[in-house]
């Protein structure tokens, strides 16, 4: 089974940015550590601060893969082309925020992509990236 997971705009900076509200473990540290919990699991990691590189992205693997793992960032209340990529693409998109986006900001309450994905985690941390292939793995078996 093979899992995309694509990191957009400064989530590169996890574990230096704002850790009251993301946490201190850079993305890296974390995504070696989901590999050895999901042994089973082919995981594949892209970051990017570029819009038109997550769509890319999304191209690319979106037709392939089993699951797509989507922390879109701010680009999640912004981007109609990240909406229309999920749309396109057959691969199913997992959407997860690190932070309950619901409890900040008003402008982080709307999402444009939610309704193109399969669901939508938000709130648990980091941890959320692993309850995200954990129903993955449901879904595929
Ligand atoms: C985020 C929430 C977004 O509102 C924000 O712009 C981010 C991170 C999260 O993981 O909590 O960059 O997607």
């Amino acid at each position: 089974m093979k899992i995309q997971v694509i990191n957009g705009p400064n989530l590169n900076l996890l574990g230096k940015r704002e850790p009251e509200t993301y946490g201190k473990l850079s993305f890296e540290e974390f995504f070696e550590k989901l590999k050895v919990r999901f042994p089973d699991v082919e995981l594949f990691y892209y970051q990017s601060n570029v819009e038109g590189d997550l769509i890319n992205k999304l191209h690319e693997i979106g037709f392939t893969f089993d699951g797509v793992i989507l922390n879109a960032g701010a680009y999640t209340h912004t981007s109609v082309a990240i909406h229309d990529a999920i749309a396109a693409i057959t691969t199913p998109v997992i959407e997860v925020h690190i932070s309950n986006v619901y409890a900040r900001e008003e402008f982080r309450h709307k999402s444009l992509i939610t309704s193109k994905c399969l669901g939508l985690i938000t709130g648990f941390g980091m941890e959320g990236y692993a309850m995200a292939i954990q129903h993955l793995l449901i879904i595929n078996q």
